[in-house]
Parts: C-alpha cells; sequence; structure tokens
C-alpha cells in the first residue's frame, strides 16, 4: 500500500532517444494541467551556450567555472507553444541541430553540468504539478515522483520516429548517419557515470513499438488513475 501525500505530484518519464517521450509528455500535461518540463532541452541549451561560447569539454569538470553563474535558461509557453531562452534569446530550433544533439550527449555526463541542471529541475518541479522527461528522472532528479514512467521502443521504429521529426524540421540527414548517432548517443545515454538511463525499480515499462502516441497517453493515463487509486487507499 502507498502512504498518502508521500509522493510529490510529479510524472517521471524517462526513456532513450528517439521514443517519443517529448510529444508523450507534452500531451500528457496537457491533458492532466500539469505543467511540462523537458529536460533534455535544459540539457541542449547548455551544450549550445558551450559551443557558442567554445568552451571545452575539459572545462566542464571545474563547478565554478563562469558558465554556471551567467548562463540562464528559461522554458517559456507562448501563444505559439513551447519555447526555451538561453540568456534571453529564443533557441527553440537551434538546440534540435543534429550537432547540438550530439554535443549535448557530452556535455551531460560532466557532474558538475548535471548538478547545476538538476538542481533547476527541481526547483520548477516542486512548486507546480509537472510532467517531467528525461533519463534521471525517476532515478535521480524526482525519485519520490508520483507516477514513474520507463517508455521504451525498438531501435529501428525510434530511428524511424526521430528520421520523421528531421524531415518535418526540414532537417536533411541521411538515415545511416541518424542511426549511426543514435547509436553513439545510446551508448552514452548507458553508460554515463552520473544520471545514466535506466529504469526505476518502481517505474511501469511501457513499449510503445507498436503503439501510437494517442495509445501510449491512455495507457499512461490508466496507470496515473490506477496510482490515484493506491495512494486514496
Ligand atoms: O531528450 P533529448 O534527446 O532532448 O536529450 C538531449 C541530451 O541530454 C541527451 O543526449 C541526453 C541528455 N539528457 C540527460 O542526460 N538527462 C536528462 N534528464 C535529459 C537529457
Amino acid at each position: 500500500m502507498v502512504a498518502k501525500n508521500s509522493y510529490l505530484p510529479v510524472v517521471a518519464l524517462d526513456g532513450p532517444v528517439g521514443v517519443g517521450k517529448s510529444t508523450v509528455a507534452m500531451s500528457l500535461a496537457h491533458r492532466l494541467d500539469f505543467y511540462y518540463l523537458d529536460t533534455g532541452a535544459m540539457y541542449r541549451a547548455f551544450a549550445l551556450k558551450c559551443l557558442k561560447e567554445r568552451v571545452s569539454l575539459a572545462a566542464l569538470n571545474d563547478s565554478r567555472h563562469q558558465l554556471f553563474r551567467d548562463t540562464i535558461i528559461n522554458i517559456v509557453y507562448t501563444s505559439k507553444g513551447f519555447c526555451i531562452t538561453l540568456d534571453g534569446e529564443d533557441v527553440t530550433s537551434q538546440i534540435r541541430m543534429p550537432e547540438v544533439s550530439a554535443y549535448s550527449s557530452k556535455v551531460s555526463s560532466y557532474k558538475s553540468v548535471r548538478d547545476y541542471l538538476i538542481s533547476q529541475q527541481r526547483r520548477i518541479g516542486r512548486t507546480q504539478p509537472s510532467v517531467v522527461e528525461g533519463r534521471d528522472i525517476g532515478t535521480v532528479v524526482f525519485p519520490d515522483a508520483f507516477l514513474k514512467v520507463y517508455l521504451d521502443a525498438e531501435f529501428s521504429e525510434r530511428v524511424r520516429r526521430r528520421y520523421i521529426q528531421y524531415q518535418q524540421c526540414e532537417i536533411d540527414i541521411p538515415k545511416e548517419k541518424l542511426e549511426e548517432s543514435i547509436r553513439v548517443r545510446d551508448k552514452e545515454d548507458l553508460s554515463r557515470p552520473f544520471g545514466a538511463l535506466r529504469k526505476a525499480e518502481d517505474a511501469y515499462y511501457v513499449d510503445s513499438t507498436s503503439l501510437n502516441a494517442d495509445q501510449v497517453i491512455n495507457e499512461i493515463l490508466k496507470l496515473y488513475e490506477k496510482r490515484k487509486c493506491l495512494v486514496s487507499v
């Protein structure tokens, strides 16, 4: 039995690259009237800052680096939808570029970067009911989350989904190159020393290989209702 009020009003959604977390998390947040927090977008924005400022990866070993004081990442909701700003500039499209994807995977293996962004993620998630997506949300950021879901799909299906996403953003990338970059990012996600991608023991596992986004969302909403019943027992 689950004790009443022992969990934060957070839905943690973790899973690998290209599994469709963003689509699902955004829609879920809308359906539950929760805040939507895309932690991957924060790592991407931080990676973009490193690229712009030509900060070497080695410099990130120093948690007192100036970058941790003068980087301002904000998630803003406008009439056009979700937008992410870096030091006041709208970088929503820039952070989706393939070179930023690759660099964010590297930057996110530094403890200094993770500590810096995790404290911001906790601050946001603790002030309002939220759907939070990432890699380490159920294991590290919100281990007391109300509901934890690990969303998975077969590799070929993840490549297919990411390829369509790039096409929709008019980003041209050969499929073989995309496959290779997802393979590399999977390896980095699974092997990083801090906050590696893994399913929390108490997370529900959802295989979305043969499900569409609506089916996944409905499945998670059912799990959410189940948790509510457990908590109110
Ligand atoms: O979910 P995404 O592809 O937008 O994430 C970008 C990168 O950030 C990805 O390579 C892994 C990393 N990331 C992370 O280490 N921890 C998170 N909670 C979210 C993303």
